[in-house]
């Protein structure tokens, strides 16, 4: 998109919901910092989600618990100085938004006063998340839902699993997303839900559903950039499909470098002054 001033147009919530109501799937990816954050700008995506698996993919823990919100306020910051033109969304962390409204608002503010989001992501439908979605909605934040494997629940879910597999367990799901449509949510993730429950709540609500491990009928698909890139060799879930081997790339480049200086070769004429 073009401004005609030389400038690339920055999208919009509109643009987000207009998207989907003409029918056009949406692309979300992760990102985490300012030099991935600008290539995947670049490359078209919708949406960057500076998600709270930089945990497990940055820092190494096996959960995303332990994310703090000094951690996304500085990948939020980080990733917006690549990101122009695409919107971008921060993942609140575990405990900064279920304890009362006011924190919610208080800290979701920081993510967007000092992360430079365009919005919010919020895990859940209970009873505290949905007071918190209101009372931040009504600052004038706009917040994602996110629903299905909540990873911050990942404790009472049993670990990374399908969820809703059964009559009752798929009607909580396409409730939980009206309340959280009438709570004042833009969108919501669908993570890890079987395709046809995927495609009830998607049905059910206006906004649009993102999912992950939640089959086509989704309104648009989000991956984690380093899954889709084939860095994180040792993650192979069933829906994720991998568009690169970069972890390969970094490996052989690494160790022909290694080769390289200890066979004499590098630094040659060519690369010294
Ligand atoms: O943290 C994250 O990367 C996410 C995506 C998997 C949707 O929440």
């Amino acid at each position: 998109m073009s401004t005609g001033t030389g400038e690339t147009a920055r999208m919009t919530l509109r643009d987000f919901q207009e998207r989907k109501d003409r029918g056009e799937k949406l692309v979300v990816v992760t990102a985490y910092d300012s030099l991935f954050g600008r290539l995947v700008d670049e490359s078209g995506v919708d949406a960057v989600l500076v998600g709270d698996s930089v945990g497990n993919l940055l820092a190494g823990y096996d959960s995303t618990l332990p994310v703090t919100l000094e951690q996304m306020v500085y990948h939020a910051r980080a990733t917006r100085a690549g990101v122009k033109r695409a919107l971008l969304f921060v993942d609140m962390p575990f405990l900064t938004y279920q304890v009362s409204p006011q924190r919610a608002l208080l800290n979701c503010g920081r993510v967007m006063a000092e992360g430079g989001a365009d919005g919010v992501k919020l895990e859940g439908a209970s009873d505290s998340v949905l007071a918190a979605v209101r009372a931040v909605v009504d600052a004038g934040i706009p917040v994602m839902g996110h629903l299905g494997f909540t990873p911050q629940s990942v404790n009472t879910l049993g670990g990374a699993r399908v969820q809703a597999r059964d009559a009752a367990g798929a009607k909580k799901i396409v409730d939980d997303a009206k309340r959280l449509e009438d709570a004042g949510a833009f969108s919501i993730v669908l993570e890890l839900l079987p395709a046809k429950v995927a495609a009830r709540v998607t049905e059910a609500v206006r906004i649009p559903t993102i999912g992950i491990g939640a089959g086509a009928a989704c309104s648009g698909q989000v991956l984690v950039l380093h899954d889709l890139l084939g860095l994180n060799d040792g993650f192979n879930p069933k829906f994720l499909k991998r568009y690169a081997t970069l972890a390969d790339d970094v490996r052989s480049a690494v160790r022909a470098f290694g080769e390289d200086v200890r066979g004499g070769r590098y630094p040659d004429d060519d690369h010294s002054f």
